[in-house]
Formats: structure tokens, sequence, C-alpha cells
């Protein structure tokens, strides 16, 4: 029986130290009432900390009620919302567990608000379903002054999180949320500069989050390397986001893919185990930053191979850890994994 090898190694980057190489992914409950965390965020992610898991990312948290993908997800634009992160950063910490939280804008794919904003007027490619609850909208575009206070307000978040005392920071620059949109020339039609430099915005975001960090933090940010819809840009282009994002100050590149709309079979992986690893693989050559891969990962073998080419450092394990909490015990408890896996206590 193959030895898992990599998965249990120690992984540092500034002052984040991590006791092995696996993440939960950003994965959004739909459970908040007015963007506030509660019992339920609590026990999710607290017990993920008690299995052992490396880095938790808490799910996409937004900048303002507007950028939310529903009236249920979370939001960080208040202290009583900080207070309440404080509680599950607390509590994971006692655990000895390391977490960091992702902030968001959904933009044109915010659902269920009443201003829905975007860099262009441009839905979102999906079909709204008739039968649910909140459609997709038309975007309305935003000014310049918009923009410059969304900036600002995905600054004043990510100080909250760092009062809150989380670990890292995430900034969701993929899956056709707002970063993304304005990165994607399917969506980004402006004619000012943020159009004509159409990673302007995130390079700003990045740097404005960056600026209320403490210089040892680090700040991660995840990113489509590439689209997955009808014209959507290839990992050429992803190369050139993560290059950018780089240089804005990025330290650790979180690549995903896709979110951009309907899903194009010419544009498409096939969903396989560990269909998102060559993304990765196609930015590990064009960035020295670690890098976090991610997308059907839950086998304990593959994941360790996919650290032993060298082709990400981290590996995230998101349905896996919905389905087993203790993920990260069991495929670790033991240096052989038997199938199916030995229950640790
Ligand atoms: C229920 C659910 C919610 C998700 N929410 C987010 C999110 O808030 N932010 C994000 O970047 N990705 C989100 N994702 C994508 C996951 O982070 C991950 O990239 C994806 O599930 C692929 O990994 P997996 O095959 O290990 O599940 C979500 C996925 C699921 C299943």
């Amino acid at each position: 029986m193959a030895k898992i090898s990599y998965l249990n190694t120690p992984f540092s980057i500034k002052s984040l130290s991590l006791k092995n190489r696996i993440v939960m992914p950003p994965m959004c409950q739909y459970v908040a009432t007015d963007g506030m965390p509660n019992d339920w965020h609590f026990v999710h992610y607290v017990s993920r900390a008690v299995g052992g898991v490396g880095l938790i990312i808490v799910e996409m948290t937004n900048v303002a009620p507007n950028g939310r993908i529903s009236p249920n997800c979370l939001g960080l634009w208040n202290d009583d919302q900080r207070d309440q992160f404080k509680r599950i950063v607390d509590a994971v910490h006692a655990q000895n567990g390391k977490i960091a939280l992702q902030i968001a804008h959904a933009g044109s794919k915010a659902l269920g608000a009443s201003d829905v904003v975007s860099c262009s007027p441009v839905m979102f490619d999906d079909t709204n379903d008739a039968n649910a609850q909140w459609q997709y909208q038309m975007p309305r575009a935003l000014s310049k002054d918009e923009i410059l206070e969304l900036i600002e307000k995905f600054k004043q978040s990510t100080k909250r999180a760092v009062e809150a005392g989380f670990d890292a920071i995430e900034i969701h620059g993929a899956h056709g949320y707002l970063i993304h949109q304005f990165c994607s020339p399917k969506s980004n039609l402006r004619t000012d500069e943020y159009g004509q430099d159409k990673l302007l915005f995130g390079e700003q975001v990045i740097k404005a989050a960056k600026s209320v960090m403490p210089a040892d933090m680090p700040l991660i940010v995840r990113f489509s390397a590439q689209e997955y819809g009808k014209n959507g840009y290839d990992v050429d282009y992803g190369c050139k986001i993560a290059k950018r994002f780089a240089d804005a100050g990025a330290d650790v590149l979180d690549v995903s893919g896709g979110g951009d709309g309907k899903l194009d079979p010419l544009h498409t992986p096939k969903f396989h185990a560990g269909y998102q690893v060559y993304l990765a693989r196609a930015i590990r050559k064009v960035s020295n930053l670690p890098i976090i891969t991610v997308g059907m990962l839950e086998d304990p073998y593959l994941a360790d191979y996919v650290l032993s080419t060298g082709d990400a450092d981290l590996v995230a394990i998101g349905k896996g850890l919905l389905h087993d909490p203790y993920w990260a015990l069991h495929t670790l408890n033991s240096p052989f994994v038997p199938q199916p896996y030995k229950v640790a206590f």
C-alpha cells in the first residue's frame, strides 16, 4: 500500500506556519442573517480544526450587502460581524488550527440584491431558473468614484479581519465574481483605465488589502486561471493575471478555474480527479509563489502525489471535507491509509 509522504509535512510562509499541507477551501454555507456568522459557522469551522486541517479558509465573505451571492451569505462590513468572526478564530486557534478569511464582492452574480453592480452592464452568462427564489439581474456599471469606494470597502473588511485575529487573508478574484468580472474581456467592456487595463481593479484591491495587513501576514489571492465558458480566456491570460497579482503583493496563489457562466465543453476540463492541477502546473512555470491547487483531490494518494510532483505546495479539499470533517485526521493518522479510512478515535 502506498505511503502518504507529503501531505503531513509542515509549510511556512511569512508568519503563517501550517502543520500540514491540507487546506479547506472557502465554501459558502448560505446560513447567515445580515452577514453575521452564527453557531452553524462556529461548529462548521471549529470541527474542521478539530479534524486536523492545516489551513481553513472561511467562505466568501463580502465587503458590502450587495456583494453577497445570496442574502444568506457572510459579510464583514461592520464591527459586530468582526466580533462574531473573532469567536470562531479564537476557537480554531485553541484547537491548534490556522484560519484565513476569503474577502469578496459578487458583482453581477449577487442574487437577491436590490442594487446589482459590475464593471459593465453585462448580465452573468447563466440560465436564470424561473422557479428559483432569486434571479440574476442586469448589473449597473460602477462609476469611477464607486470603484474607489469599493476598493476602500475591501480595505476596511481586511482591516476588520486582521482585528478578528485571522492568520491570513484571501482575496477572491476567481469564479466570475467582481474582481474576475473586471479581469475578463467578456464582462469588462469599459473604455476608461479600468477597461484598458482589466487587471487594474484587482491590483488595486490587493494593494489596498496589503496596506492594512501586518507585513508578515500572507495574502492569498484566488483567481480563475482559465475560464470554462464560451469565448473564455485561456491559461495564457491566467498566467498574466498570476504575474500581475503577484507583483501587486500576493504571497500565495490559490489557482482555480471557471465560474464565468455556462460551461463550454470545448473550453472546460473533464471533471475527473485532480482536474485543475494542470492550471497549477501552468502557473507554477511563471511564478515562484507558493501555489494551492483544488478540484476533486480527496483521494489522499492523489493529493499526496500532486504535492510530490511539485505542481503545488498545498492541496485544498472541498467537498471531501464537507463529507468528512475529520478527513485530515483519517488521512494522516497512519502512514498507511487503509480503504475505507481507519477511524482515528
Ligand atoms: C458548497 C460549496 C460552496 C463553495 N463556495 C465557495 C466560496 O465561497 N468561495 C470560493 O472561492 N469557492 C467556493 N467553492 C468552490 C470550492 O472552494 C472548491 O474550489 C471546489 O469545491 C472544488 O474543490 P473540491 O472538488 O475539493 O470540492 C464552493 C464549493 C462548494 C461545493
